[in-house]
């Protein structure tokens, strides 16, 4: 149990509380920053990987008045996908599953986005159409093993480059998702440009080795993700598009060997684009473990922060202290919570007031039924099973 020591000195001040006071995020209007980050569950139904009821139980739990929401990853065609059970947005059936969604989050005056995504190399044969071999910006394997469509643990496949020609239809694929998203009803969507998936296996020069347009020079390695980034905002108004960025983050085997030139490009080029934010992810925090933050880890909010002036979103490690801090301070706009959120449904109204918090069980992140996903208390119903 955490308890929030901080709310005391706001109240005994009276000073408004950072955490909530209203924002905008282009075309999205915020009563408060206290984001849900996006978080890959694996509950979607089967077969057809279908959004559905349970899944609109949860985020209609965790919806709140003028609070964002952004969904978990969402493969944006059967290629995009690398793990078992996660949703798409490429059918009819998860258009529909999804509006689902995105009314019982409306309905409690909540915003949602959908974060879409391609895994690129972190996937399996298994999971593929036609059991072809996952692909990435080079031949290049990820270190390490992964779980397969039957649930074992299987060395990673070296995967396999995308020929040139290839890319413009995976930039077609994300628009094609971005306008199923408007579709299903969403505010808006955040391209997943973070964590090691394809568009950062295309940023970093540890899993990029082309020689073409789209490798070598930072400029080349960003070329794909920025081709999607104004591609989505072609279609939906750049207020509607964010993109997720996790600068200096090692997961996934990422590894580029002039980082700070290349966060440093993106950071000047995503600020010409006017988009609803950028969300970076803290590499002092690594949610695979819960291990205390790393405090000598960089400050991706404030790095960014110098070159990009549009509304930042950071996102990692947070607790009460930090966030309001991190707001106050204004080294970021918004504070996004990813394993807090899983804990305590309510979890904005529990840092508003300084509830106890109830720890996540990290048994139940990943595929089940509504155990350790919808039957967490929220804070004045002890009458529900609390899993920690
Ligand atoms: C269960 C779980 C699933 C996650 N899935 C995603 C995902 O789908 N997309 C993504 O960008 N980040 C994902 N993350 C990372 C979170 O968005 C967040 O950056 C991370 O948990 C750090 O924030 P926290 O310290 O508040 O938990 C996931 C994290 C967890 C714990």
């Amino acid at each position: 149990m955490l308890r929030s020591r901080f709310i005391t000195f706001w109240n005994a001040t009276v000073q408004p509380d950072p955490l909530f006071s209203p924002l905008k995020l282009g075309a999205l209007e915020l009563k408060h920053r206290v984001v849900m980050a996006p978080m890959t569950r694996m509950r979607s139904a089967q077969p057809g990987n279908v959004p559905h009821a349970l899944n609109a139980e949860y985020y209609g739990q965790r919806a709140s008045e003028g609070g964002l929401l952004i969904t978990e990853a969402t493969d944006i065609t059967p290629q995009a996908q690398g793990y078992r059970g996660t949703p798409g947005l490429y059918t009819a059936e998860q258009i529909a599953g999804w509006r689902a969604v995105t009314d019982a989050v409306h309905a409690k005056g909540g915003v949602i986005v959908s974060q879409i995504w391609h895994v690129g190399r972190i996937s399996h044969s298994s999971l593929q159409p036609n059991g072809a071999l996952p692909v990435g910006p080079s031949a290049v394997r990820p270190a390490g093993d992964h779980t397969n469509a039957s649930g074992q643990s299987v060395p990673f496949e070296t995967p396999r480059a995308l020929e040139e020609n290839e890319l413009a239809g995976i930039v077609a694929d994300f628009v094609a998702a971005a306008r199923n998203a408007q579709e299903a009803g969403f505010d808006g969507v955040e391209v997943h440009g973070a964590n090691g998936y394809l568009l950062d296996q295309f940023l970093r020069n540890g899993s990029n080795q082309r020689t073409d347009r789209y490798g070598g020079s930072v400029e080349n390695r960003a070329r794909l993700l920025l081709e999607v980034v104004d591609a989505v905002i072609a279609v939906l108004g750049a207020p509607h598009v964010g993109v997720r960025l996790s600068p200096w983050n090692g997961f996934n085997d990422m590894f580029d060997s002039e980082g700070e030139a290349l966060w440093n490009y993106l950071a000047a080029e995503l600020d010409k684009r006017d988009l609803a934010y950028l969300h970076v992810v803290e590499p002092r925090s690594d949610f695979t473990t819960d291990l205390p933050v790393n405090d000598s880890a960089p400050d991706a909010a404030g790095h960014f922060k110098a070159i990009f002036k549009g509304s930042l979103i950071s996102t990692g490690g947070y607790v009460a202290e930090t966030a309001r801090a991190a707001v106050a301070d204004t080294r970021a706009h918004a504070i996004g919570f990813g394993r807090l959120f899983i804990g305590n449904p309510d979890l904005p109204e529990r840092l508003r007031i300084g509830a106890t918090l109830t720890r996540q069980d990290r048994a139940t992140f990943y595929g089940g039924d509504h155990r350790g996903y919808t039957d967490y208390a929220f804070h004045e119903d002890a009458s529900l099973s609390c899993p920690a």
